[in-house]
């Protein structure tokens, strides 16, 4: 499976998926390209060794937001990609791009949705006082984290946590569940029709 990474900031969920298949837990995926919105993201030097292509361009380069995704849409058609992982990609997936990707596009966000969508979904739990977060992989739609769940973890809150505190935990289990997730997306484990997830057993039945 030819997949793209997008990412927007630090890269510690792109370090860890280049580093899982360069260790051979991921053998169906290549990462094919690095697409990055922030000419000075920290990420990009993370992946450029690690990834075929990168990509790195501000929408603020082009006259509209269309005209970006159309530029990355006709690179990860260039790269024959299969499939994109947003793994810290801090933008709306646009209709330009999801008219083609829809389907095709994965996202990884630190809460346990659908409670605690958009960026501050950290603060918000604490906020909230609930006791339990964590994070999801979901399918992206023209929502902001409203898409098809895929796969799920649970990190508690404890009475003392920072934002600090809980962030380093939420991302242990990022660390974990997204290329849990992503082999089994490379194995056809599951798929999205009619905007339900489907899951595949090992001889191909679906469950
Ligand atoms: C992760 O917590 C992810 O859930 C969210 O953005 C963060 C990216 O962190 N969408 P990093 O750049 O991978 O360190």
């Amino acid at each position: 499976m030819r997949l793209a990474l997008m990412a927007s900031g630090t890269g510690s969920n792109v370090e860890v998926l280049l580093s899982e298949k360069q260790s051979g837990k991921l053998p169906l995926v290549d990462w094919v390209l690095l697409g990055c919105d922030r000419l000075d993201a920290p990420v990009i030097q993370k992946a450029r060794s690690k990834v075929l292509k990168t990509w790195v361009h501000s929408p603020s380069e082009f006259a509209e937001k269309t005209h970006y995704e159309k530029s990355l849409h006709q690179v990860l058609t260039e790269q024959e990609v299969d499939g994109i992982v947003l793994a810290g990609y801090m933008r709306l997936i646009g209709p330009a791009l999801l008219e083609h990707w829809q389907g095709r596009i994965i996202n990884l966000h630190p809460s346990l949705l659908p409670s605690f969508p958009g960026q501050h979904s950290i603060q918000d739990a604490l906020k909230y006082r609930v006791k339990l977060t964590g994070c999801t992989v979901h399918f992206v739609d023209e929502g902001i984290d409203t898409g098809p769940i895929i796969a799920q973890e649970s990190v508690p809150i404890f009475s003392t946590d920072t934002k600090e505190t809980l962030t380093k935990r939420i991302h242990q289990a990022e660390y974990s569940l997204l290329p849990k997730t992503v082999r089994r997306w490379s194995e056809g484990g599951f798929y999205l029709k009619d905007k339900i997830v489907h899951f595949v057993d090992e001889v191909g039945e679906t469950i």
